[in-house]
């Protein structure tokens, strides 16, 4: 099965409707999504009341890039973005990130678990009076599957890697109905999926939500954060820009698909996926632990469309950790208004999480090595925020000491000004079919995908766009869904 499977079952669709029903529950459209303007003027009156974080299932539509950023009560604007400057990058080329902070959860992938339950909730597929759900993942899909879920009236299981922050844990605690830990770091991703093996085995009535293989994940970054992006291009367009491509790290690939959906719009711009130095799978099927929190690796996730992935750059965890005290610390700031660095973007540094620091050198890669100037513009995705990370500064500082200004004038000239071309390589054809072959060894040989699909990847040209057209079908699931509970 290639695309997202919209099979009705019946009895089943009925127990969820009425779930739906007791527990006051009303899904949105990816169109709503996408473009908020679309809800329903009683629903932004009720949330006017209702916090961002809140475990409220009207903050189901707070499931969009264009919150007004408050911690409560806030209702629709713009998309949250944030333009980095020159005096920052080191780079003529304009980059653009989106801001992921203001999401419930703090982070974007509570959209892409979204998109992975819904279809199976509105299907009758997924019957959350009988089943659990679980959220295997780095992190953020976690804790945004655990939270969808107890708005959704869905009991879940959250996992993640032991050596995630202490943030995420406590988080967790409090949402998920319960939370397992596998071995290791971040990039342990296989013994994730082993956990998964053994839940599947265990008897329990459940249903694995595998951010790494589900194409709703890849379906809602195509669909709803490609046209967050598409709407800030617009908006920061001028007469002679250009907008060049998008850099992001792959966790589970689901982000880099918004570079598909931009790619269509634009045929020139390129999709630069992004790994961490010390675990570089894509780049030379490499291995190894790193500290760039909720981008995995060690294996290609099943839903990157790697034959759309023009450019792997391998980043340094060192320069990620090393920047996030340069851009948290008292210190750091005051340096980098020293430099230039207005302090009105110095002041929003902490909505660069750590993959969001990982992100921005990505496109200063690739603005370098494309030769950009002032007229272009990369695109990149700010997951998650600093919020996530403040256990991880303060251990810095027990380790290392207090940042001192010296540190900040050689992190500075060391890890933004000397962030270079290394690390990175164009794909040609053959580089693009050696990351897709990497699919072979986890998902054909370990994981039960079929030889005849992984072929089909590659050399079927309807795999990718035939996902990409699911939205407006499951839309349609989802009105109709909604008005049977009747709460409309
Ligand atoms: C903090 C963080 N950054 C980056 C990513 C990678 O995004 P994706 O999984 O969409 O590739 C994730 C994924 O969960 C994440 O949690």
């Amino acid at each position: 099965m290639t695309t997202i499977d919209l099979t009705v079952q019946k009895d089943r669709r009925a127990r969820a409707i009425q779930r739906a029903r007791e527990r006051k529950i009303i899904i949105p459209t990816y169109a709503q999504m996408k473009d908020p303007s679309k809800i329903p003027a009683k629903i932004k009156a009720e949330l006017a009341k209702v916090g961002l974080w809140d475990v409220d299932p009207r903050n189901l539509f707070r499931i969009t890039w264009r919150n007004q950023p408050v911690a409560s009560g806030g209702t629709f604007g713009g998309v949250n973005y944030l333009e980095l400057p020159s005096s920052l990058t080191g780079v003529p080329a304009r980059i653009i990130a989106l801001v992921g902070k203001w999401f419930p959860t703090g982070a974007h992938k509570v959209g892409a678990a979204f998109s992975c339950l819904v279809p199976r909730l509105v299907t009758g597929q997924f019957d959350p009076t009988t089943q659990k759900a679980v959220w295997p993942s780095t992190g953020n899909y976690c804790r945004g599957g655990a939270y969808d879920s107890a708005l959704l009236g869905c009991e879940s299981i959250a996992i993640l890697p032991e050596g995630m922050s202490k943030e995420r844990f406590e988080w967790l605690a409090k949402i998920a109905g319960e939370t397992i830990k596998t071995p290791g770091s971040e990039s342990n991703v296989k013994e994730i999926f082993d956990k998964c093996k053994e839940l599947r085995t265990s008897g329990q009535d459940l249903m694995i939500f595998n951010q790494f293989d589900e194409f709703g994940n890849y379906l809602w970054h195509y669909e709803v954060t490609g046209h967050a992006m598409e709407d800030v291009l617009k908006q920061t367009m001028g007469k002679n820009s250009r907008y060049r491509g998008m850099a992001s790290a792959t966790g589970s690939a689901g982000t880099i698909a918004s570079g598909d959906y931009l790619k269509q719009l634009f045929p020139d711009s390129k999709i630069v996926a992004s790994e961490a130095l010390q675990c570089p799978t894509l780049l030379e099927n490499g291995f190894g632990a790193h500290r760039i929190e909720g981008i995995g690796d060690k294996h290609v996730p099943w839903i990157h469309n790697t034959k759309n992935t023009d450019m792997v750059v391998a980043i340094d965890d060192q320069a990620v950790v090393n920047l996030s005290r340069l851009f948290n610390e008292e210190t750091g700031r005051a340096y980098l208004v020293e430099k230039g660095v207005p302090e009105a973007v110095v002041n929003q540094l902490d909505l660069l999480g750590f993959s969001g620091v990982s992100n921005v050198l990505s496109c200063i890669k690739a603005a370098k090595y494309y030769e950009m100037d002032e007229n272009d513009i990369m695109l990149t995705v700010l997951t998650d925020s600093m919020e996530l990370y403040r256990s991880r500064i303060h251990e810095l500082n027990r380790e290392f000491g207090q940042y001192t200004e010296k540190d900040a004038a050689a992190d500075f000239a060391r890890y933004l000004r000397g962030e270079s071309t290394d690390n990175l390589l164009e794909l040609r054809y053959t580089d693009r079919r050696r990351v897709h072959n990497l699919k072979y060894y986890t998902w054909v040989e370990q994981q039960d995908k079929t030889y005849d699909e992984i072929q089909r990847q590659w050399y079927e040209p309807n795999y990718w766009t035939d996902v990409q057209k699911q939205a407006d079908e499951i839309d349609e699931l989802i009105a109709e869904f909604n008005k049977e509970v009747g709460l409309l």
